[in-house]
This record gives C-alpha cells, sequence and structure tokens, in this order.
C-alpha cells in the first residue's frame, strides 16, 4: 500500500469540508495536485456540490476534466488555491516552477482568498536551495543571456532549462526557464524581490505568501498542517 497516498486521501477528507457551492479553486500544477484532484472530486460531488477551478497549466486542465472539474478561466480572484512545491523552508516559503507552470501559478495565487500547498515529507527544508534545489526563474528568450549574468551578480548559477534531447524548452507562455542554484536561501522575499526586479525576468519560482497553510504528508501514511499565519 502507497503510504503516501493515504496521506493524501487525509488532506482531501479535510480540503471537502472547506469546499462549499460555489467556491472557484485555484489548481496549481504537477503530480501532487492531479493526485489529490483525484481524491478530492469524488468527495466534494457525492454531496451534490460541483467543482470548479481555475488551471495553471494544460497538464492539469487536462487531470482537472478527467476528474469532473469543471475548468473556467481566471477572472481575477479565487476563493482557494491547492498547490504542490518543490521545497518548502521552516518559514514556509516555497520553490515551485519544477514542472514550469510558476507563472500562472504566482499569478492565480496572487488572486486567492486563501492557499493549501501540499508536499512530501522530502520536500521540507531548513532553508529553500538546501539539497541543490533550483530556483526556476522565467524569462523572455531575448533576457537569457542578459538575465544570466544578472543572476550570477545576486549569487546564482543559473543553468537554462533544456528538453531531454537538448532543445530549449519553453514555457506555455512562451518564455524560457534558467533554474537557477544559490547557497541556502536566508532571506527569500529580498532574493525574490531582487530577481524580479532583473529586466526580462517574468516570474521567479520562490514563492513568500502569507498567510499559506501547508499540508506535510508524511511516509508512515499520516500528514500535519502547518501556518505561517502567525
Ligand atoms: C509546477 O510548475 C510546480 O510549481 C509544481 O507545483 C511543483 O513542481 C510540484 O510538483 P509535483 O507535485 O509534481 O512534485
Amino acid at each position: 500500500m502507497d503510504k503516501s497516498r493515504d496521506a493524501l486521501k487525509g488532506v482531501a477528507k479535510e480540503l471537502a469540508e472547506r469546499i462549499s457551492p460555489g467556491m472557484t479553486l485555484g489548481l496549481g500544477s504537477g503530480s501532487t495536485v492531479a493526485a489529490l484532484l483525484e481524491e478530492l472530486s469524488p468527495l466534494v460531488m457525492a454531496r451534490s456540490k460541483t467543482i470548479r477551478g481555475v488551471a495553471t497549466s494544460t497538464q492539469i486542465e487536462m487531470a482537472a476534466a478527467k476528474c469532473g472539474v469543471e475548468v473556467v478561466p481566471f477572472k481575477g480572484s479565487v476563493d482557494l488555491v491547492i498547490d504542490g512545491a518543490d521545497q518548502v523552508d521552516a518559514g514556509l516559503n516555497l520553490v515551485k516552477g519544477g514542472g514550469g507552470a510558476l507563472l500562472k501559478e504566482k499569478i492565480v495565487m496572487g488572486g486567492a482568498r486563501s492557499a493549501v500547498i501540499v508536499a512530501g515529507e522530502a520536500k521540507f527544508a531548513r532553508k529553500l536551495c538546501e539539497n541543490g534545489v533550483r530556483v526556476p526563474v522565467e524569462v523572455v528568450p531575448m533576457a537569457r543571456e542578459s538575465a544570466k549574468l544578472k543572476l550570477s551578480t545576486l549569487g546564482g548559477t543559473p543553468e537554462e532549462r533544456l528538453l531531454p534531447k537538448g532543445y530549449p524548452y519553453f514555457t506555455e507562455s512562451g518564455n524560457v526557464i534558467l533554474d537557477t542554484l544559490f547557497d541556502p536561501i536566508d532571506d527569500p522575499r529580498d532574493l525574490e524581490m531582487r530577481a524580479k526586479s532583473i529586466p526580462g525576468v517574468a516570474e521567479v519560482g520562490i514563492f513568500t505568501i502569507k498567510p499559506i497553510a501547508v499540508y506535510r504528508l508524511g511516509d508512515d501514511g499520516g500528514f500535519e498542517l502547518m501556518s505561517n499565519s502567525g
């Protein structure tokens, strides 16, 4: 039996209670949200509620449609974002964008009344960028070289994301991604802002949103709810 799936089922039960009729969800991208939707949608629909969600990528749009979620356009706000993460630090700051969806994820999160992140135990660290995790930085193609230089001056080591056969990777917005390694990050908000101000940078995969709730999925099938609301 897959224990992390058990943990996900438990989280789905809790989240189902928070979803009331007429709510619009923001759907982050990635395998965790896709699996969560498989658990969550039957629970919500069993109580004759429909689930409506804004998708942050074609990947999650397809996964959501399979689960019977009504995918709707983003009209500036959502009631609750449900998302995954690549890394979570002790202050519940996040690295996101491993799947390349960081730009739309940040746009939708910026319009969310509340946000819940779901992540497996292995993704937790004391500081962001520990264990070699890189920060995805989405950049308009013309700025790929100049942005690399500027990221280096911030102490980063950027590497353009490529497809397995060596072709450049383009996001759904037509941009490239510079996966950038930093020393473990002491001040995520400061680095997020400084990287964001580089000309040509569309978005930075450091998320410092507050308040945020994070479900930590245990390897034993349990889970823990954490919050940085103070
Ligand atoms: C998508 O670009 C990301 O931000 C995902 O939320 C993140 O990579 C987590 O994905 P998994 O749930 O697949 O690990």
